[in-house]
């Protein structure tokens, strides 16, 4: 079984993205009904969360309701703003007691008004955290996050707060809603789907990217460090080659 001690803790990455997929299917798989997986899911998102905070992961970004999924049937769209206004109320103390500080990326106004109380009330108590940072993608997708930031942009080049030729990669990073997060370095995503269903497009420039068969709900602290040990072993060259990342000290963009 992996274990921690076998990571490198000079080559652990900042910041970790996960797209948690395969409730549904971990359920049906056992004769249940899809929210039964999304109920056992949150036992996953506690485990890696506390996983992280151990390791030394700084920042922990989770897929929790894609801009997409508001198109799935009303009931499991229901049992999923219930089973969040459930959890964060829950858990909100423990992430406060364990270091943990609360962010929400998406269109958080799109949220039911008690999702939305608790997420801010939670994020409130764990403001004053810093040992690790969560956070949670609702109602994300990058298409959203995208426009919108070109379109609030516009707007401050409009009121002439903003000049056209001070627009740049760096600039255009603090209209996305990720402005204080470096770029996740391994994105992870579970139950064999290879793809990116909309999570992080910018920000995973250069990302790693992990897949595994596992479905989230079965997915815990050993998954984890398998994962982080796979990123261990992989060159990240940035553009460059093998040798000149070899050299003493080899340029690497932030
Ligand atoms: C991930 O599991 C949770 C959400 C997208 C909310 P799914 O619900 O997508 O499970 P599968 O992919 O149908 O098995
Ligand atoms: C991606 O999972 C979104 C979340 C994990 C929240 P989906 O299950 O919605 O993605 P697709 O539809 O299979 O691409
Ligand atoms: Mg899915």
């Amino acid at each position: 079984m992996p274990s921690t001690v076998q990571l490198d803790p000079a080559r652990l990455p900042r910041h970790i993205a996960i797209i948690m997929d395969g409730n549904g299917r971990w359920a049906k798989e056992r004769g249940k009904d899809r929210v039964y997986g999304h109920h056992e899911g949150v036992l996953s998102v506690r485990e890696i969360v506390n996983a992280a905070a151990e390791i030394g992961i700084e920042y922990l970004s989770l897929y929790a309701f894609s801009t997409e999924n508001w198109n799935r049937p009303k009931v499991e769209v229901a049992a999923l703003m219930e089973l969040l206004v459930n959890t964060i109320r829950k858990e909100a103390e423990a992430l406060k007691k364990n270091g943990v500080r609360l962010h929400v990326i998406g269109d958080f106004d799109s949220l039911p008004a008690v999702c939305r109380k608790e997420l801010r009330e939670a994020m409130d108590m764990t403001a004053g955290n810093s040992r690790l940072n969560l956070i949670l993608a609702l109602s994300y997708s990058s298409r959203w996050e995208i426009s919108n930031a070109a379109k609030r942009l516009a707007a401050d080049v409009q009121a002439g707060l903003v000049a056209l030729d001070d627009i740049d990669e760096k600039r255009f990073g603090t209209y996305l809603t990720t402005a204080d997060f470096p770029d996740p370095e391994l994105m992870i995503r579970t139950s064999g789907e290879y793809r990116i269903s909309n999570f992080l497009l910018y920000q995973m420039a250069y990302a790693e990217l992990y897949f595994t068969p596992v479905h989230w709900p079965s997915f815990r602290k050993p998954h984890l460090i398998e994962a982080l040990l796979d990123y261990q072993q992989r060159e990240r060259r940035f553009g460059m080659t093998s040798e000149q990342l070899r050299q003493p000290h080899p340029y690497i963009p932030s």
